[in-house]
């Protein structure tokens, strides 16, 4: 079975999020980031190459578990699930998205970033969602906040976040990991400087302990 999105997350405790401008390039990345011991990835629809980079990423390094990112359409969610994409994040929540998500089995987890879409969220069938833009919204204090009138619900924080506040996140129970884009920033990738990106990996994994 494959586990819910929340548990599946929870395992790398952090989730790179990247834009590449070609396939190769996704591959360097994933290559660099299975060398830093962090297998996980979203690859954003912020280029017209992410599609081509999922799925060439999903068929090369298999042990590498490939996202697809800032899913803002129904066509984008068709082309994540089409290139093998194994989950899909939005930085919002828009319910055609979400039900496009579901009718094609792609584990989803859209933004959120206020109680109202929370609850949007949830009547929708969710209890996993990116808290986005987290710090900018409140962050570990917005997190303790919702986890009393909403104990269940799960959340991957993303926007702002800094390697030295990922383990008081991920020691909030709602929170399954963090997204952001300081392992692998596309400056870093465009300059083809995967050896840093490998070390930024596995000094994010060295703070979670995982
Ligand atoms: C995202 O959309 O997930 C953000 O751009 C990531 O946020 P960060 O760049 O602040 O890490």
């Amino acid at each position: 079975r494959t586990p819910p999105l929340r548990e599946l997350l929870a395992k790398f405790g952090v989730v790179p999020v990247v834009a590449v401008s070609s396939a190769d390039e996704g591959l360097r990345l994933g290559e660099a980031l299975l060398r830093g011991g962090l297998p996980v990835v979203e690859i954003t629809f912020r280029t017209d190459a992410a599609a081509a980079a999922i799925r060439a990423v999903a068929a090369e390094l298999p042990e590498l578990l490939v996202g697809a990112g800032t899913l803002l359409s129904e066509a984008s969610v068709d082309a994540a699930v089409d290139a093998g994409a194994a989950f899909g994040v939005a930085p919002g929540l828009r319910p055609p998205v979400v039900e496009r998500a579901a009718a094609l089995g792609l584990p989803f987890a859209p933004g959120i970033a206020t109680p109202s879409e929370l609850e949007r969220g949830l009547s929708l069938g969710l209890d996993f969602f990116k808290l986005f833009p987290a710090e900018p919204i409140g962050g570990l204090r917005l997190i303790d906040a919702l986890a009393g009138p909403y104990p269940s619900a799960g959340f991957m924080p993303t926007g702002g976040i800094r390697p030295e506040l990922l383990a008081d996140y991920l020691a909030r129970p709602s929170v399954a990991a963090c997204g952001g884009t300081w392992i692998a920033p596309t400056a870093l990738i465009a300059a083809g400087d995967f050896d840093e990106i490998r070390q930024r990996a596995a000094a994010s994994v060295a703070r979670i302990g995982a």
